[in-house]
């Protein structure tokens, strides 16, 4: 028996693989290295010391997908998979809702076939749009601002819609807030192909000196130091969210905020990620962002009370994993 991760080779998902591995989990990757390295697979293997199967796929082909749950018996599916920039959705709708919707259609049409119905959805904050009030609960109105965001939508219709047609299904749809930090060993951590668009890689740039400076996207928002609210989460806190919902799968169709529940301004990550590290961080104020939210913070009890989950790590180790995977930390 294995659980299938597709994505698993990018920064959310090897994580992941890292931590379901560290349970005894047996998983096999699927991905098309569109936003991973190759080198990712030999540093899990290292780091879990276990032989990892792996099917280089693009999830919307079906015949591959076929070809995986032949050659395996696939018990579970964590679905990562996806084009994630929000910015870049907004350039290119029809790239993304070709390539995320296709590909989650092409997912659950084939576990239904192969009479695997157990799925772990990798969802969004962003799928609450700009949040009328905070922190964001699960029953928080849905909203999504962005082609990105809608794909996210979309795909957990397509989930309550499947779970409504055949209680069979077990569907997990994980709400992620704003993932940062990097695994311990500092060898897995967030490394895009091109140019990123989450703040704390970019601050890393500009901590490096690979880029001149850090802008932040406005300070006049209605917030105590006027820049945005967001709710930091480390990826390995996130990553034992997935192991924690594995282990708690139940029919139907459920949502859960992968949050620590506290919000923290850019202008205090900046400040918290100069402490930790002693980093020069040269950073300048620049017109906001279209699509920011002012503020947007989870309630995490849900998972806490469901899912036997919390986050543990504060920010500064946060901000600390994220230098050291970096190289930053001296
Ligand atoms: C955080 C804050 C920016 C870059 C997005 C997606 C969400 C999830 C996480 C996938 C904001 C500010 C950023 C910069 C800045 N991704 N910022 N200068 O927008 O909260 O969420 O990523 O699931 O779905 O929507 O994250 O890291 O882009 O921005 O000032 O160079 O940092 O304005 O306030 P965001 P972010």
């Amino acid at each position: 028996m294995a659980v299938l991760i597709t994505g698993g080779t990018g920064y959310i998902g090897s994580h992941t693989v890292a931590e379901l591995s560290a349970e005894g989990v047996d998983v096999v990757i699927a991905d098309n290295f569109f936003n991973s390295k190759p080198k990712t697979l030999d540093i899990l293997r290292e780091i879990t010391g276990r032989e990892i199967k792996f099917h280089e796929a693009d999830v919307g082909d079906k015949a591959a997908l076929e070809k995986i749950f032949s050659e395996n018996d696939i018990t579970a599916v964590v679905h990562f998979a996806g084009y994630k920039a929000v910015a870049e959705s907004v350039s290119k709708p029809l790239g993304y809702y070709g390539n995320n919707i296709r590909g989650a259609l092409a997912l659950l049409e084939t576990m239904g076939e192969r009479g695997c119905k157990s799925l772990i959805f990798s969802s969004s904050a962003t799928v609450y749009g700009i949040p009328e009030n905070v922190p964001v609960t699960e029953e928080s109105p849905l909203s999504a601002i962005n082609p990105y965001g809608r794909t996210k939508l979309i795909i957990e219709d397509m989930c309550r819609d499947l779970c409504n047609s055949d209680d069979g299904w077990s569907i997990t749809l994980l709400r992620y807030f704003n993932p940062v930090g990097a695994h311990k060993s500092g060898k897995l951590r967030e490394d895009p192909n091109g140019a990123p668009n989450n703040l704390m890689p970019v601050m890393l740039k500009a901590a490096a000196g690979e880029i001149p400076e850090l802008g932040v996207f406005g300070n006049d928002y209605p917030t105590p130091d006027g820049t945005c609210i967001r709710d930091y989460i480390h990826v390995v806190d996130l990553a034992k969210g997935h192991v924690a919902a594995l282990k708690a799968m139940k029919k139907g169709v459920h949502a859960y905020n992968l949050g620590t529940g506290k919000g923290y301004s850019v202008l205090e990550i900046i400040e918290t990620f100069k402490r930790v590290t002693g980093a020069d961080l040269p950073c300048k104020i620049v017109p906001r962002r279209a699509g920011d939210a002012a503020e947007c913070w989870s309630d995490p009890s849900k998972a806490k009370r469901e899912l036997n989950w919390e986050a543990g790590f504060s920010l500064e180790e946060m901000c600390k994993d994220a230098a050291a995977a970096a190289g930053l930390l001296l």
